[in-house]
């Protein structure tokens, strides 16, 4: 993992006149709650806020994510295998293509996590989905799967190539392999606006000083190749959000803006006062709105192959 120390969130309370952090939260889409969990060392643990900015986020790249699944052949009536399922976004997204004939599971080590997963396929009266606690390093239990997915989870490992080649022990041959990671700095704003192109800077920044890979989604063509698979295909995929669109705040970089101040601030790439997690909200959509400006989301990208000799 990032090999970095989960700091508890700060209190917010009494930093900023309350009002003003309270409807920043709003805007950002996040509670103010206590971030962190004591399941793992996932840098952004999974507290209450770091739960919804999942679900937030999980909405704002849906459709984004049904695209590549697709593309990559994940199809009606095959078993599907979702590592790092968080709150059960990708693993909903899975449930749709594979259909009633078909069946998912996800796996994560964050106890709170797979019980926020669980309510929400409950009220969507998923009963073919279940979640299931584990480490993604070890073989996930329930194959043999017709496909292995996975979204926002290698950029955290140290051995993305090691994860999968231990998950394609419970691979059927000839199954699929489609994992998803960003491309971060392809974010951007349309026009180039300062506190956007600042916030992204800090976050690539910090992420690579603390062991996340801001780029990974670049190398997953080779990261199969590396973990004994065949790749079959390619497709990135750039969520775009226009000036006023609710989803440049809540599904994307004030979320992680909120997230990642603890880890920006202790890789020494800014201080809290320079970052302004409470406000960044509200600045974020003053700043998009004087400029008329589009939201560039980071891009998604994705490369899936097959067992090798398939
Ligand atoms: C950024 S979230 C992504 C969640 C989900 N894939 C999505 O796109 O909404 C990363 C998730 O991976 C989980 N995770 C991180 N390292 C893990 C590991 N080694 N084994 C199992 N789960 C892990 C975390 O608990 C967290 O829920």
């Amino acid at each position: 993992m990032s090999g970095v120390t989960l700091t508890p969130r700060p209190s917010l309370a009494g930093r900023l006149d309350a009002a003003c952090d309270r409807q920043a939260r709003v805007i950002a889409g996040i509670k103010g709650e206590a971030m962190g969990g004591s399941d793992s060392d996932y840098e952004f643990g999974s507290g209450e806020d770091e739960l919804t900015r999942l679900e937030h986020q999980g909405r704002a790249l849906a459709a984004a994510t049904r695209m590549i699944f697709a593309a990559a052949g994940i199809r009606a009536g095959m078993r599907v295998l979702d590592l790092g399922c968080g709150a059960g976004d990708v693993a909903f997204v899975a449930a749709d293509l594979v259909g009633p004939e078909g069946s998912v599971i996800g796996v994560d080590r964050s106890p709170q996590a797979l019980a926020r997963a669980r309510l929400r396929a409950g009220q969507r009266g998923l009963t073919r989905v279940e979640f299931a606690a584990g480490d993604i390093h070890d073989p996930a239990p329930g194959g043999p799967f017709d496909a292995i997915v996975g979204r926002l989870i290698l950029m955290y490992v140290p051995d993305p190539a090691a994860v999968l080649r231990r998950q394609a022990t419970v691979l059927r041959a000839g199954g699929l392999v489609v994992p998803i990671e960003l491309d971060i700095p392809m974010a951007r704003a349309l026009p180039a606006t300062p506190l956007v192109s600042q916030a992204l800077a800090w976050v690539v920044e910090a992420f690579a000083r603390g062991g996340i890979q801001p780029a990974l989604g670049t190398r997953l063509w080779a990261i199969l190749g590396e973990a004994g698979l065949r790749p079959l295909g390619m497709l990135g995929i750039q969520p775009h959000y226009p000036p006023g669109d609710p989803g440049a705040s809540t599904g994307g970089l004030p979320g992680v803006i909120y997230a990642a101040a603890p880890l920006i601030e202790r890789t020494g790439v800014a201080t809290a006062e320079e970052i302004g997690a409470e406000t960044f909200a509200l600045r974020l959509r003053a700043e998009l709105q004087a400029n008329q400006a589009v939201f560039a989301y980071p891009l998604l990208l994705s490369a899936w192959g097959t067992t090798d000799g398939a």
